[in-house]
């Protein structure tokens, strides 16, 4: 086993014993199209710790990695930092075959395990802000309740000063070149952009506050380990993920607009077409998502650095277009504040599909520039004339809330 996959050293003392996930394009909901790694770590000393593991099916990838480091493959300590499936799947095997004397999780960490795992019913709690010396390992331990579950922790490793966040400033990147310097800049935003938009963006105020928090403990992090995508190392690059969560989470507006909609019969489509031209003519970056042909976490991650949120739909049997009750359903789960938008869209009769969409972005709190547009079956100049006033007003709006 220890000829197959081999551990990648990240620092003097840790490895990377985690796995890569090259097929999975869809992720709870979330388009990943460039799949993930499920970064696992092993800390070397007189006490070997493994920390977290990867989702099942990928255990012997894992195992194969320890086992190339610790051929008697036996750890003295396990740390579970996140109870999710993709980090504890292999976490009842991992404890079976490596044995170690205890296991550790937040208090909520240990409830979330045995509810997974009904077997696993004597982890050990550790509290938020304790340390524990393992051996010749020294960590601290801090509590990151709903980064992203409420079990989240990090664990932080004195000494080589590896902080490992467990989802938290990760990204879904299936790749072999495990530091972060081995990619392109540009790759590793959009990659962490479009992970924000879809995972956290409703925690927003956490992240927040977990960023002010983490200075202030005077830990010398010389390097941040997440449990998804690339390895932080050095104070650029830990300085560069965290200043971009931290734009994030400010989720302040900018004068983009995200334009989505889907369409029965094209009539629908112009509309947002004439919405689109007349706001890129007032010079308002837009993104058009027709739904027929866009994923709803395209739609999110264009959200993310968005300022107003456009929805068209018809109406088909009296309700929103399917695709368009899809992302308004996702989108507010996600909670993006902040927003100005409005809602326009064909029909033939009742014309309640626009209603719903109106109803929908209430309910996430979206604040409306301008009246409804709707047409009876094809849009005519006057229905079109009413899209080019609302392109108008919303980038008058924009330019107004983004104004220094
Ligand atoms: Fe990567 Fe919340 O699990």
């Amino acid at each position: 086993m220890a000829d197959t996959f081999k551990a990648v050293r990240i620092s003097d003392r840790v490895w990377w014993v985690g796995a890569v996930d090259w097929g999975i394009r869809d992720f709870h909901g979330y388009a990943t199209k460039r799949g993930t790694t499920y970064n696992a770590y092993l800390v070397t000393g007189d006490k070997p710790v493994l920390i977290d593991t990867v989702k099942k099916p990928f255990y012997q990838e894992m195992m194969s990695r320890i086992s190339s480091v610790l051929p008697e493959k036996k750890v003295s300590f396990i740390i579970s930092n996140h109870s999710e499936m993709d980090h504890s799947g292999s976490l009842p095997e991992a404890i079976a075959s490596l044995e170690p004397e205890m296991v550790f999780a937040s208090r909520a960490g240990c409830q979330a395990l045995k509810d997974h795992f009904p077997a696993l019913d004597s982890i050990t709690a550790i509290k938020s802000g304790e340390k524990l010396a393992l051996g010749n390992s020294d960590f601290l331990f801090l509590e990151t309740r709903m980064l992203h579950w409420p079990d989240s922790m990090v664990s932080y490793l004195a000494g080589d000063g590896v902080l490992f966040t467990q989802d938290a400033f990760g990204m879904h990147l299936a790749t072999l070149s495990l530091m972060a310097a081995g990619h392109e800049r540009a790759l590793l935003r959009a990659e962490a952009a479009r992970y924000y938009a879809n995972i956290l963006t409703p925690y927003s105020g956490l992240v927040a506050d977990l960023l002010q928090k983490l200075p202030q403990l005077g830990l010398d992090i010389k390097i941040v380990a997440p449990d998804h995508g690339p390895i932080w190392q050095g104070k650029d690059e830990i300085g560069w993920i965290t200043g971009l969560w931290q734009n994030w989470a400010a989720l302040k507006p900018t004068r983009k607009t995200v334009i989505v909609y889907d369409s029965m019969w094209g009539s629908t489509a112009s509309m947002a077409q004439v919405i689109a031209d007349s706001l890129a003519g007032a010079g308002v970056e837009i993104f058009m998502a027709p739904l027929s042909s866009t994923h709803r976490s395209d739609v999110a991650t264009e959200l993310l650095e968005a300022g107003a949120l456009l929805v068209g739909t018809p109406t088909i049997n009296q309700e929103m277009f399917p695709t368009v009750a899809d992302v308004l359903c996702y989108l507010k789960g996600l909670k993006r504040k902040g927003l100005i938008g409005q809602v326009f869209g064909s029909h033939g009769w009742g014309g309640e599909g626009v209603r719903r969409a109106d109803e929908a972005l209430t309910q996430m709190q979206v604040e409306t520039v301008g009246m409804p547009v709707t047409a009876r079956y094809v849009p005519g100049p006057e229905a079109l004339s009413s899209c080019r006033e609302l392109g108008a007003m919303i980038a008058s709006a924009l330019k107004e809330r983004t104004a220094v």
